[in-house]
């Protein structure tokens, strides 16, 4: 095999039954249903029980998985505690990688990788990750920490458990639908890394931090915060031509649009657009979404023909924003959701694993003489 492909691009390198994406025009499925079918009819814990089954749910069937997920929500102890003894400048990013890594200590059998126990410990890491990211934001804040409440959905416990506070049905729904359409996306560099390290037989933990590792860097998950700094540079809707032209003209990048797949608009930034513009109008935020739509449209009559067009992230800041988080959280949020695919991709993988291990060519010198260190 001598073929190349820089940052992988076009090679297959896993079958997936999980999500299918055409990135020509502009699909993306969960198991056959496209994504925005979801986002408008379904929740959260549903899709997670599509991504990880295969298929949807019975009745029974989703109420005996959402009762066994709110079931977990608590801490252990000695997570709640460590949590306390974090600094309280740490990144939320880091702090969810060290946090996610720091549960496998509280498994007694963190190493079973059958395909049933995989699903079992993605139900604790999807149940305990919003928990940690509510408590060390509360934690930072200096204000106790909030029990979580079995009663409330995924998303309404995470909000819950953040301000103390319910979420209206409106700002709860909202949510959920970022988790929906955040929560799957085909072999993306993250997803990648879970199965590279599940492949190892490794153990789940250690392939959702991984992933989580990988998330949180600028060309992946960490551009929906790059899009809410872009914004807050932005000082009104008349700045952004100047601003967006600066930028193309200095060969720099606008956070929140291209893709390696997508060369048509992200299905899930349409979801999101229409999210981001109710929300805002919700909220008093109009300008921020108005800032955005001019983006999109300077960036449409400049950059489409190149097939650049508005991603997952540059929507959701908005959303997030509107919704109340603050900017350095937009980024575990996509992580929370994410969890969903990563863990739906390390089951696959499980159930027919191989070893990943590409090649790599080798472009240095041969029969290099060993120069003893007194003459180099
Ligand atoms: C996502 C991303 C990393 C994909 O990168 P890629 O497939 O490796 O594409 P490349 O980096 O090769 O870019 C191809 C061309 O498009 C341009 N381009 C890509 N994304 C761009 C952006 N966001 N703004 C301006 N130009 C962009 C590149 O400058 C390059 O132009 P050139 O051919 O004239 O040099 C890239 O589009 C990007 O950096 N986007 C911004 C970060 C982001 O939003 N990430 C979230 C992805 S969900």
């Amino acid at each position: 095999m001598t073929t190349f492909s820089k940052g992988l691009e076009g090679v297959v390198a896993a079958e997936t039954e999980t999500s299918y994406i055409d990135g020509t025009a502009g699909i993306l499925e969960y198991v056959g249903i496209p994504i925005g079918e979801l986002a408008s009819k379904s929740t959260f814990e549903e899709t997670v029980f599509l991504l990880w089954n295969r298929r949807l749910p019975t009745k029974t069937e989703l109420a005996s998985f959402t009762s066994e997920l709110r079931s977990r929500y608590e801490l252990p102890e000695g997570i709640a505690g460590r949590i306390k003894h974090l600094p309280k400048d740490a990144q939320p990013m880091h702090m969810l990688r060290t946090m996610v890594s720091a549960l496998a200590m509280h498994d007694p059998s963190p190493n079973d990788n059958t395909v049933e126990a995989a699903r079992d410990k993605s139900l604790n890491i999807l149940a305990q990750a919003p928990s940690i990211v509510a408590c060390f934001d509360r934690h930072r804040r200096g204000e106790e920490f909030v029990k979580p409440d079995p009663s409330l959905s995924f998303s309404e416990n995470f909000m819950y458990m953040l301000n103390a506070k319910k979420p209206t049905p409106a700002m709860a729904r909202a949510f959920d639908i970022c988790m929906i359409t955040h929560a799957d996306h085909g072999l993306n560099n993250s997803t990648f890394a879970a199965r590279v390290i599940i492949s190892t037989l490794s153990d789940v933990y250690s392939a959702l931090t991984g992933a989580i590792g990988s998330l949180r860097g600028p060309l992946h998950g960490g551009a929906n915060e790059g899009v809410m700094r872009m914004l807050n540079e932005i000082d009104s809707v008349d700045d952004a031509e100047a601003y967006v032209m600066g930028k193309l003209e200095r060969k720099e990048r606008i956070m929140g649009f291209g893709h390696r797949v997508y060369k048509a608009k992200d299905p899930r930034a349409t979801e999101l657009m229409a999210l981001a513009k109710q929300l805002a109008d919700d909220t008093g935020n109009t300008d921020l979404y108005l800032k955005s739509h001019a983006i999109e449209e300077i960036m449409e009559r400049e950059v489409a023909s190149k097939g650049i067009y508005p991603n997952v992230d540059f929507y959701s800041a908005t959303t997030y924003h509107c919704i109340g988080l603050k900017l350095d959280l937009f980024t575990p949020m996509f992580a929370l959701s994410r969890i969903a695919g990563w863990a739906g991709h390390v089951i696959e993988q499980l159930g027919d694993n191989r070893l990943f291990r590409p090649t790599v060519n080798y472009v240095g010198p041969h029969d290099a003489p060993y120069v003893p260190i007194d003459q180099r």
